[in-house]
């Protein structure tokens, strides 16, 4: 049939309707199955997750809240085992208790919350007959919390701006917090970004310092009360505590015993991510973006060289190449005449969102090229560094990763519903809309494709929304035969190098519910973007990862909606009946199990 000619290969699926049921929904001939949900054992004698009677010390050794970004690294060729690793954004206490008291918390409550942040790392196995991941116990098995140690690294491990009365070193940190997405490096470890920090930290109303400010860290109590279990949340007993977050954070899940790092050169800000690519010449190349509205996408050259190979040493060797090199930050410039982008999102004259960049030097180890900072400055004040040397303001940069085989830079750029408000910056060529409530999906191009180049080219490959909306582009496609999408948010590519997006906010299209697209990049077919998945309602689609015959997605925060709590939930997924929802992952196969999108 006609259809079957015109798909390009991987995306050869009948796209879903836009929906809003409380379920995950899949192309007809596809299946899904659970692979692990919130409070699920990942080691022997922990007992079974049980709503009613939760303790800290089962939640240490159980499956944690609101997985966002995975990644699954095989053990074998066909991808029947691999090394699960998911990140544990963020808790949301009113809908893991019943009854919750906001104002006064337990401590058992609130050491909860601490166990149910972090990372989890545990062996997955599936039939050759079925794309069905099921956890297994494994010696890789692993909770990461906010009691696991991790060591600073980086030219601004050390530093006076680190140190706090439990650790005078400013090298040693107990965990990681708001650990959005993610990325797998080509030696085989995970990195994470922790985001939005500021929310943890009590007490800065009190101490005057714009630079809590420029991080959002403000105000008194917390919404979760940690400040009274344990005084490293209170600004006014530990005021450095807040510099230990925001970092980039490195795991090894090959090793279990292996100290997690913080990686200081890569600045701290709110990082949804970093992805690594390796240059020609085997120096490393990280790109991440500062996911909030009106700030900053970053760039990371290596000084050393990465050593190829999967050996423990070869691991070793690599998790310091993060450690030293250089910082940049994006400036992006318009090739259109600035009356032409006039923040209603009509294209301009020469048909495209696009123009040229520089990525510009903060600092390098010891040296800063920001005048008035010192380099220890740089990295733990980065977003005051940006400022001072004019980048460019963007609508919330969330994923950033390179295509593997083009080397094209894909950037999704949420949404910004405050560009062109009053006192706010207006539209710009990257960003051409004011009341960005769809965001768009940024291209960048290096120039002549070398990975450690300065300049670069850039436009705008989808600007979302609704595609009858006259402001909305979808690489040239048309729009008839594309489905609407708002916000998104992880990218990922497939063997056949289309592009994947999920998307955290659909909502904003007529309340429904967020999904996974996937949309060729290249030839006829550029811009034809297919919905494949949608989550339940209330629910994020996240950490999407594209196999050849299995995806598996995290769905984050099913139920979370507006006057929803435990005592009134909004979603049962995935339990059913009259149960809670759980943050889970979930995989999605092909009838008879053949190739993801593949023709017959
Ligand atoms: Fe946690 Fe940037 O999404
Ligand atoms: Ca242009
Ligand atoms: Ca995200
Ligand atoms: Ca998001």
């Amino acid at each position: 049939p006609e259809t079957h000619e015109r798909a390009p290969r991987g995306l050869d699926f009948t796209p879903v309707e836009v929906n809003t049921k409380d379920a995950v929904v899949v192309p007809e001939g596809y299946q899904q199955g659970v692979v692990i949900r919130w409070g699920d054992p990942l080691f022997p004698g922990v007992p079974e997750f049980d709503f009613d009677h939760q303790t800290a010390a089962a939640q240490e050794k159980q499956f944690g809240y609101n997985c966002d970004f995975a990644a699954i690294l095989p053990l074998d060729a066909l991808g029947l085992s691999g090394i699960m690793v998911t990140n544990h954004e963020y808790t949301t206490e009113s809908f893991m208790f019943r009854s919750y008291d906001s104002a006064n918390p337990t401590e058992e409550q609130v050491k909860i919350g601490w166990a149910a942040h972090g990372l989890s790392v545990f062996l997955v196995k599936r039939s050759m007959f079925s794309g069905h991941y099921r956890p297994r116990f494994s010696k890789y098995n692993r909770r990461i919390t906010l009691n696991t140690p991790f060591e600073v690294r980086g030219p601004a491990a050390g530093s006076d701006l680190l140190k706090t009365s439990v650790d005078p070193t400013g090298k040693r940190v107990f965990g990681t917090i708001n650990n959005c997405s993610g990325g797998v490096t080509p030696w085989g470890t995970i990195l994470s970004g922790e985001e939005n920090f500021n929310q943890y930290f009590a007490n800065a109303d009190g101490r005057n310092d714009p630079r809590l400010t420029r991080y959002g860290v403000k105000g008194t109590e917390t919404t979760r009360k940690w400040e009274r279990f344990d005084k490293r949340w209170d600004l006014a007993q530990e005021p450095n505590e807040v510099n230990r977050f925001g970092w980039i954070v490195e795991i090894d899940p090959h090793d279990p015993d292996s100290t997690p790092v913080k990686h200081t050169h890569l600045g701290r800000f709110k990082h949804e991510t970093a992805n690594v690519r390796i240059a020609d010449d085997g120096r490393v190349v990280a790109y991440s973006g500062d996911d909030e509205r009106f700030e900053y996408i970053y760039k990371f050259i290596s000084k050393g060289k990465v050593k190829h190979g999967n050996s423990k040493a070869a691991r070793r060797h690599n998790m310091t190449l993060l450690d030293d090199g250089t910082l940049y930050v994006g400036r992006f410039k318009g090739d259109s005449p600035v009356e032409e982008i006039d923040g209603t999102g009509k294209l301009p004259g020469d048909g495209k969102f696009d123009g040229t960049g520089e990525w510009v030097p903060l600092a390098s180890g010891k040296r800063s090229f920001v005048p008035g900072m010192t380099a220890e400055e740089v990295y733990v004040f980065t977003r005051i560094a940006a400022d001072k040397v004019g980048a460019t303001k963007m609508d919330r940069p969330e994923d950033i990763e390179t295509h593997p085989r083009t080397g094209t830079v894909y950037c999704a750029l949420s949404n910004n519903v405050e560009r062109g408000n009053e006192g706010k910056e207006g539209a710009t060529e990257p960003n051409p809309r004011v009341q960005n409530r769809h965001g768009q999906v940024l291209e960048i191009v290096e120039r002549r494709g070398d990975a450690l180049a300065l300049t670069f080219g850039w436009n705008l490959f989808l600007v979302c929304g609704d595609p009858k909306d006259p402001n909305t582009y979808f690489g040239g496609y048309d729009k008839s035969k594309v489905s609407p999408i708002s916000s998104p948010d992880n990218v990922a590519f497939d063997r056949h190098g289309n592009l994947w997006i999920s998307t955290d906010s659909a909502g904003a299209l007529d309340g429904l519910n967020d999904g996974l697209y996937g949309v060729p990049l290249e030839g006829k077919e550029r811009g034809h973007l297919k919905l494949f998945l949608t989550v339940p309602r209330g629910a994020e689609t996240c950490g999407p990862v594209i196999g050849e015959r299995v995806v598996t997605v995290c769905v984050q925060h099913p139920g979370e909606v507006d006057g929803a709590s435990a005592d009134n939930p909004a979603s049962h997924w995935p339990d059913g009946g009259d149960s809670q929802p759980r943050p889970s992952v979930v995989a999605v196969w092909r009838e008879g199990h053949r190739q993801l999108g593949e023709i017959g």
